[in-house]
């Protein structure tokens, strides 16, 4: 595990999603104008109640910038398994971070490979990233980057694989309602960002994380790339850090 990994263990479900709310709150007053990438999924749900709930009446969130982390490609804007929708509505429209501060994929673009391009070229402008917040895949995926992601990867499109539809399939209601292709952003943007937080809960999570964490960095682990990063935090509950403390 790298010496500059932070783990903190929470004893159960409320206090996970409330440590979870002010350690983003915590990192995001410490900057200015802060750029922000927060995941979907359900691990991150109850933190972003907590966010609303606790700290919706704090000035930070006029000035936030908030990026995609990950999109599905080829749904119409208002198809209700975007996941831009679905953080706007768990939590940037409570929260009243403004329009013109999301930075979206764009999930019909003609042109898949050319919205991820412009999606590198914005961040070479606005990013790096000041916070990533994460979720971490039980096969080590973090966002569409599945094993065998190059760690210089960019933004970039893809190819859903048969793991990640079936994981996503709880969601949709079944494998047949899950998007076949997806944009998200590399594993080289988001370990540029200059502060990453990582959620994991559930026993399903312990080995995913103890290999990730401790064992050796290999695109086989996407999320072992959070060894070679500096500023990292690591929140767990119980179950999922059964291995790692
Ligand atoms: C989603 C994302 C994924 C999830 C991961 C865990 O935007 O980035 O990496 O964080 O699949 O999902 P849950 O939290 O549903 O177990």
């Amino acid at each position: 595990m790298s010496s500059g990994m932070r783990i903190i263990v929470a004893e159960d479900e409320q206090e996970f999603n409330l440590r979870a709310a002010s350690l983003v709150v915590e990192t995001l007053e410490s900057l200015n104008n802060p750029l922000v990438t927060f995941p979907t999924g359900m691990t991150p749900l109850g933190m972003y109640r907590a966010l609303v709930a606790e700290y919706r009446d704090r000035p930070l969130w006029r000035t936030l910038r908030f990026v995609s982390l990950d999109e599905y490609a080829g749904l119409p804007p208002d198809d209700p398994r975007l996941f831009s929708l679905w953080v706007a509505k768990e939590c940037l429209d409570p929260l009243s971070v403004p329009l013109e501060n999301r930075m979206c994929f764009v999930s019909n673009a003609s042109d898949i490979d050319a919205e991820a391009r412009r999606m590198n070229e914005w961040l070479l402008i606005h990013g790096p990233l000041d916070l990533a917040v994460v979720g971490i895949g039980s096969n080590g995926h973090i966002a569409f980057n599945e094993p065998g992601t190059a760690f210089e990867s960019g933004a970039h499109a893809l190819a859903l694989t048969p793991e990640s539809i079936r994981s996503n399939a709880r969601y949709w209601g079944g494998e047949d309602h899950v998007p076949r292709h997806g944009i998200t952003l590399g594993l080289a943007n988001l370990a540029a960002a200059r502060h990453t937080i990582v959620l994991a809960s559930g026993a399903g999570k312990s080995d995913i994380l103890a290999r990730a964490l401790t064992g050796p960095v290999t695109v086989d682990v996407p999320a072992s790339y959070l060894q070679t990063i500096s500023n990292v935090s690591i929140l767990a509950d119980k179950a999922a850090a059964q291995y790692i403390i």
